[in-house]
């Protein structure tokens, strides 16, 4: 089956929804963070310290090894979509789902300490939001506002990706 991959900006709710879908699915779940900071055996700030290139060039490196996966749920970095080989590793056998959720409500509860593009505050958020929501619409396949309950966008992913699996 093809994997499902969760695109969206930063606190859009893609790792929490793709550990329900998960579940839901009995799929396995990988969080390309996670992952990330697992091989390098370093935190996503710590590659920053370095260089903001040396985590893309890391996060470009960690997209290529998922390329041949099959059946998973994978949840991305919200600038996976600054590099058209990303998306190009992590299109094949994939349905790309964008979270899409109102910036008021990332505001709400986002957790700024651990992204370290949020740094300056959370205009950066609005700048990157609007920069980046074309590129994730132009890779989508299928586009899910996150305005109700973890549940409901669950189930509504579960319905609409059903057409592309
Ligand atoms: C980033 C988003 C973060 C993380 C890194 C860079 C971005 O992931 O990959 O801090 O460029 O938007 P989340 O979207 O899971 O916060």
């Amino acid at each position: 089956m093809k994997n499902i991959v969760l695109i969206g900006i930063m606190g859009s709710g893609k790792t929490s929804i793709a550990k329900i879908l998960g579940e839901k699915l009995n799929r396995e779940v990988i969080d390309l963070d996670e992952y990330l900071e697992a091989k390098f055996q370093m935190t996503i700030p710590e590659m920053f310290e370095i260089s903001e290139k040396y985590f893309r060039d890391n996060e470009t490196l960690v997209c290529k090894d998922l390329q041949d996966k099959q059946d998973c749920i994978i949840s991305t970095g919200g600038g996976v979509i600054g590099r058209p080989e990303n998306m190009a590793a992590l299109s094949n056998n994939a349905t790309i789902v964008y979270i899409n959720r109102p910036l008021e409500l990332i505001m709400e509860d986002i957790e700024v300490s651990s992204r370290p593009l949020l740094k300056d505050g959370a205009d950066k958020l609005k700048q990157l939001f609007k920069q980046r929501h074309p590129i994730y619409l132009s890779y989508c396949d299928v586009e899910v506002i996150n305005d109700s309950s973890l549940d409901d966008i669950v189930n509504k992913i579960i319905k609409e990706t059903k057409t592309h699996s």
